[in-house]
């Protein structure tokens, strides 16, 4: 037996060898047994647009840029995936219709980094509104508000019977840095969920760059979606006559969002 196997070993030894040293098979070797694994996928396709990761600064700039020039991007936010064009831009937020083909189901909504960027729009909001948005941003909620002669002051000009309904408007502010830090940088930003019309919200930035990415100027990557839950709406534009009405249940439950409009409003008092 011994005899046998130190034989198999020598013929093995001696033929790598032999093919080691004159770069051919002398000596028959067969296939091999175990091959090593090498990573011979082809090349990797290039992405369709620009498709930076959201933890560097570098990225939030290359991506701002765009959005300040006017183009459309996909951008993570506390909920799933947006597209998002520059309320300064009234011909992009035009071209976010073209890229969802029909967004009319879920009306664009404008996202702010904090309310003093709403404020400098001076829109006619009452104490009680202003102190109700006050409790509830940022966070997951949306509040619907009439729409009115400031939506122009945050750059929304030919773009305003494009952005909310006819006559309101629903405005966020989103619990989420990265956004957060981008909005800081482009200002007020149009929103709306990052799926082509008819199909599911985008919770992974690989979703919107294999649907939209050929549409878009780039895709800002935060990897997973924070919440796979849409935001709760809130009418808010009868707030000082009849209070508030809940239009959408989303991740905020209403009966959270009652509770803090009764705390306001007795705090008004
Ligand atoms: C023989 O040698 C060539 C090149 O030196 C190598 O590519 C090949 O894999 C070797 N064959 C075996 C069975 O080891
Ligand atoms: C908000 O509530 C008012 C008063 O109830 C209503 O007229 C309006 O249509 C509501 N807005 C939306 C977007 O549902």
């Amino acid at each position: 037996m011994l005899s046998l196997f130190s034989l198999l070993c020598f013929y093995g030894a001696a033929a790598s060898l032999a093919n080691c040293t004159f770069g051919k098979e002398l000596l028959l070797m067969g296939p091999p047994l175990l091959k090593a694994k090498t990573a011979v996928k082809g090349p990797v396709p290039p992405p369709p647009c620009t498709c930076p990761p959201s933890h560097r600064t570098s990225s939030l700039r290359t991506i701002a840029d765009k959005l300040n020039a006017g183009g459309v991007c996909g951008v993570p936010t506390d909920t799933v995936y947006a597209l998002a064009a520059s309320c300064k831009h009234p011909e992009a937020i035009e071209m976010i219709y073209r890229i969802k083909d029909r967004p009319q189901e879920k009306p664009i909504c404008i996202f702010i980094s904090n309310l003093d960027q709403l404020r400098a729009a001076t829109p006619p909001f009452s104490p009680l509104l202003w102190e109700f948005m006050e409790h509830v941003y940022p966070g997951g909620i949306g509040c619907i508000v009439k729409k009115g002669q400031w939506l122009k002051k945050l750059g929304v000009g030919a773009g305003y019977d494009r952005v909310g309904t006819r006559d309101s408007i629903m405005i966020r502010v989103p619990d989420q840095t990265v956004t957060v830090h981008l909005i800081d940088m482009t200002g007020p930003l149009a929103i709306t969920s990052a799926n082509p019309s008819g199909e599911t919200d985008s919770t992974h930035h690989d979703m919107v760059i294999t649907r939209l990415g050929h549409k878009l100027e780039g895709v800002l990557c935060d990897g997973e979606s924070s919440e796979m839950v849409a935001s709760t709406v809130v009418n808010c534009t009868t707030i000082d006559a009849e209070g508030i009405t809940i239009l959408r249940e989303g991740c905020v439950p209403a009966a959270k969002v009652m509770q803090i409009f009764e705390k306001v409003k007795n705090q008004m008092v």
